[in-house]
């Protein structure tokens, strides 16, 4: 199905151009209850919609578009385990990672539940050794820090959350996430390490990424380098991976290889055994306490009614403002030093996920898809920024982060972060209009450039504190906002092949780089570009 080809959206169309042009000062001088009534909750998170260019007709359209779409079927389908991911036959079940064990799932034949708790008690015996010092490295030596090797989703999930948890982590452990074939990543991760305390956790997916076997196979060399002899490998490294084989020829003995499935996307992945270093360094209990926040949002999303189910009505809001609106990009902007990282995280979560352009049955996209998405931690946004989000000339929704109550209570600073969240939000949907602005005593020249347009879109969500708990009901809310807009603009959410070409085109160029001698450029095997060509030969 066309999903612009429906009634459904063409009358969502014909809204949008006759309220489109509505401001959010009209909207809540009409309706100061909006401010309730626009607000709803999943699991601990306090989500308020009202400062959207929507009214209540807007959230009733968008419903049934959701409904005409197929959202409720789609959801029902993924939590069955059917193989939504079609262009890769794969079922996306990344939901059964963290449910509890009495939740039975039997997918393909496989008992689904029984090979996430086995998998999830190996982790947590792991650990439990680790941090109890009674798994050893090569010497004799506790382990003291732990090295994360591996890109994309077998990187960021467990890098933002361990830099937000941090509160929560053992500080007699470091733990350190290199991902990037850049030499300096691995060389500034491991610069203070001693190799006889460190520990590397391995995780790839298909362990065949080319920046995960070749950062492994520096850290093995800095290991061996240091007077270890290959015996010392075992104790010194650890996989995480569905490729049994791979692991093994890469030299990890597979009894220490945790496994994860097919079903799981690299950018779902998070709560598989890819979490394994982040489970190490807040310790097995608070690693249960995230899993079942995301589980509390799953079940929100599962059995909610399209109308007070957040992530599904954030997800039509994205939807809104890019189609309807023309927004191309979103900013997130958590107030929250512990959550810099979440920008990046969301990132390959969304973009990877709907940057598409063709639908799943791979007839073109009619409308846009894909929000650019991008932020910083507040306050810091505000000075660099914000700017452009009050006074640009582009329509840029943003969601804005917040905790009822500080990691860390200094005097009134979290008081004072708070008041810059809640004032930022206002000033961007209510701005300051020219008659406020000369009422100041502004002179007449300076007042259109003191103008706040206001009429900019935000979404507010606040959780008691930042927890494991709520960290897991965040990530699930954004996991199944992108479900949602996948299935209206019905693409396949799931793969990533827009990302193959570039790693097929850096192999055949490899060699001409890495060679000692001149490469010749013309060659057939290289096929490069003049241009790619001329960079080569510079380089
Ligand atoms: O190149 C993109 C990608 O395939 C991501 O989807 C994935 O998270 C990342 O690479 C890492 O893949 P792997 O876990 O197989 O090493």
């Amino acid at each position: 199905m066309d999903i612009t080809a429906t009634d459904e959206w063409a009358a969502l169309a014909e809204h949008h151009r006759a309220v489109g042009a509505r401001t959010l000062r009209e909207l809540f001088a009409e309706d100061p209850e909006r401010a309730a009534r626009l607000t709803g909750t999943a699991g601990d998170l306090h989500v308020d919609l009202a400062k959207h260019r929507v009214t209540d007709e807007t959230l009733q359209l968008l419903v049934a578009l959701a409904e005409r779409a197929g959202v409720p079927e789609r959801i029902a389908a993924m939590f069955r385990g059917e193989h939504i991911n079609t262009t890769e036959d794969r079922a996306v079940l990344h939901v059964a990672l963290r449910a509890p064990e009495s939740v039975p799932l039997t997918v393909d034949g496989q008992d689904v539940s029984a090979d996430v708790h086995a998998v999830l008690a190996k982790m947590r015996a792991f650990a439990d050794r680790v941090r109890s010092g009674e798994w050893k490295g090569h010497t004799g030596e506790r382990i003291r820090a732990v090295v994360n090797i591996g890109i994309g989703g077998s990187d960021l999930g467990p890098a933002m959350a361990y830099t937000a948890l941090a509160d929560y982590s053992d500080r007699d452990l470091t733990a350190r996430f290199v991902s990037n074939i850049d030499p300096t990543d691995f060389a500034e991760k491991t610069r203070d390490l001693d190799p006889a305390t460190t520990l590397f956790v391995v995780c790839s997916k298909t362990f065949t990424t080319l920046e995960t076997l070749t950062n492994a196979t520096v850290a093995r060399d800095w290991l061996l380098a240091s007077g270890a002899d290959e015996s010392a490998v075992a104790e010194h490294f650890v996989a995480v991976s569905t490729n049994t084989d791979a692991v093994a020829e890469f030299g990890i003995d597979t009894a220490n290889m945790f496994e994860f499935w097919d079903w799981v996307g690299g950018r779902y992945s998070f709560t598989s055994a890819i979490g394994l270093s982040l489970m190490v360094a807040i310790g097995p209990d608070a690693y249960a306490e995230m899993l079942a926040g995301f589980h509390a949002v799953d079940e929100h999303f599962r059995t909610a009614p399209l109308a007070e189910n957040m992530p599904v009505v954030q997800g039509l809001l994205n939807v809104w403002y890019t189609d309807f609106f023309g927004a191309q990009s979103h900013a997130v902007l958590p107030y929250s030093q512990y959550l810099s990282r979440l920008p990046a995280y969301l990132q390959q979560l969304t973009m990877e996920s709907n940057g598409k352009s063709v639908q799943a049955d791979g007839q073109p996209m009619t409308t846009a898809t894909g929000e650019v998405y991008w932020g910083e931690p507040g306050t810091n946004g505000q000075h660099a920024f914000h700017q452009l989000l009050h006074q640009g000339t582009s329509l840029l929704p943003a969601d804005f982060i917040g905790f009822g109550e500080p990691n860390h209570d200094i005097g009134e600073m979290h008081d004072l972060l708070m008041a810059n969240m809640f004032a930022q939000s206002a000033a961007l949907a209510f701005g300051k209009s020219a008659e406020e602005v000369s009422a100041d005593g502004t002179p007449a020249d300076v007042v259109p450039h003191k103008v706040m347009p206001g009429n900019r879109p935000s979404t507010t969500i606040l959780a008691p504190k930042l927890t494991p708990a709520t960290l897991g009901q965040l990530i699930a809310f954004y996991e199944h906002t992108v479900f949602t807009q996948g299935a209206i603009w019905q693409i396949d959410s799931f793969d990533q092949w827009g990302v193959e070409l570039g790693k097929v085109m850096a192999r055949q160029l490899a060699p001409a780089l890495t060679s000692e001698t001149a490469p010749d450029m013309d060659s057939p095997e290289i096929d490069a570009d003049p241009s790619t060509a001329a960079l080569v030969a510079h380089y």
